[in-house]
């Protein structure tokens, strides 16, 4: 599963770093590093909506503290 997070300025504002960090730890503590691949984009053309994420190429808006629920129900959920 490839999952995409926005390193472009607007979603670096919006905290993309600290969703980046929060879901390395979780990929860690559920031995998930050969199942989930996670990287970096570029700014994908919905600044508006905060941090964007994608998911097999399915586009999320995602906030930092939206990155538990996300994980478990967008990730581990379909794994
Ligand atoms: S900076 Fe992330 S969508 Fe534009």
């Amino acid at each position: 599963m490839r999952v995409t997070i926005c390193i472009g300025s607007a979603c670096h504002l919006k905290g993309s770093r600290e969703i980046i960090a929060q879901l390395q730890t979780l990929v860690k503590e559920q031995h998930l590093d050969d199942k989930v691949d996670l990287n970096g984009s570029f700014c994908c053309g919905d600044c508006v909506n905060g941090v964007c994420v994608t998911v097999d190429g399915q586009l999320y808006s995602l906030k930092p503290e939206d990155t538990r629920e996300f994980f478990d129900k967008e990730i581990l959920g379909r794994l």
